[in-house]
């Protein structure tokens, strides 16, 4: 198993440790129920980091009253098991009452690439998320942060604010892990009945023959209205299919690409709700 703490003291006392001992430290937050995807993160921390903790802190202030908060999988003892394997120094396990005191009244909002895309379905999610990653920030203070660029927007979200409010912490991305259809691994995916995986996979090839589209010179409405209709064929739902700015996920024309661009989606099979991006290069 990881050592493991449940406090922000015991975190501190051991933090503090590995400060004096001259240790540079890496930091990964997840909300468990980890899979490779989380162990690609941890892996990149510790290539970068002489100590690496990852917290497992399942958000309620990210979930919508409707949303999977009760039901998101909960496997501690796995995920510590998994821990170990890699080679990560310590877990961060805090209870609700530890990152949310009584009296908790600050929200960190984020505007810019917050707005629009899994906003549209989730309009609280981006200050849950940014809220509860500068809090766990203030209590790791980690010299490098790792997040998954199978959450681009948030990845996105987090250096903004990172870069807004001058935290001293370095925002790294790492690539999408993925099965071999091409399915983003999500802790989600276990919601998945056999049939719907199945289904499941069209989404990044969806994704994919888009973006090579838009790297063949097509213009982008042309190339998202394809894929647009493809997908509703194919999904319960699709919420959105977008083509964004790669850096600043700004709204990029009808024309062919101009800049690096990120192409986004999220969709729905039967009631769980996938999504993924993939980057898309103009020529
Ligand atoms: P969670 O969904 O557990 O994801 C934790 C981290 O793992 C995120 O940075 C996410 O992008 C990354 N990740 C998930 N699946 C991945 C995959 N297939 N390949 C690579 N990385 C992957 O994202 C959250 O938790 C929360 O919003 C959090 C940031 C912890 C704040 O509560």
């Amino acid at each position: 198993h990881c050592p493991a703490v449940h406090t922000a003291e015991s975190l501190a006392r051991e933090i503090s440790q590995w400060r004096a001992d001259g240790h540079t430290i890496g930091f990964v937050p997840t909300m468990g129920a980890l899979h490779e995807g989380h162990i690609a993160l941890v892996l990149k921390a510790m290539e970068v980091c002489d100590r690496v903790v990852v917290s497992i802190f399942v958000n309620p202030t990210q979930f919508a009253a409707h949303e999977d908060l009760g039901t998101y999988p909960r496997t501690l003892e796995a995920d510590s098991a998994l821990l170990a394997a890699a080679g990560c120094h310590l877990l961060y396990a805090p209870s609700v009452e530890e990152v949310y005191p009584d009296g908790f009244a600050t929200t960190v909002s984020v505007e810019g690439p917050a707005i629009g895309l899994e906003s549209d379905a989730r309009p609280h999610f981006f200050a849950g998320v940014a809220s509860v990653v500068a809090r766990l920030f203030g209590q790791v203070r980690p010299d490098i942060a790792v997040f998954g660029e199978k959450d681009y927007q948030q990845l996105m979200v987090v250096r903004r604010m990172v870069s807004d409010l001058a935290l001293p912490v370095t925002v790294l991305g790492v690539e999408t892990k993925r099965e071999a259809d091409g399915l983003a691994l999500s802790s989600r995916n276990v919601y998945l009945s056999p049939a719907e995986r199945m289904r499941a996979g069209r989404l990044n090839v969806i994704l994919r023959d888009l973006a090579h589209a838009l790297e063949d010179g097509e213009p982008a409405a042309r190339a998202l209205e394809h894929a647009r209709i493809l997908a509703a064929s194919v999904f319960d739902a699709v919420d959105y299919i977008e083509v964004r700015d790669a850096d600043r996920l700004e709204i990029v024309g009808e024309g062919p690409l101009a800049r690096p661009a990120r192409v986004l989606a999220a969709v729905r099979v039967g009631k769980t709700r996938l999504i993924d991006n993939v980057p898309a290069n103009p020529a």
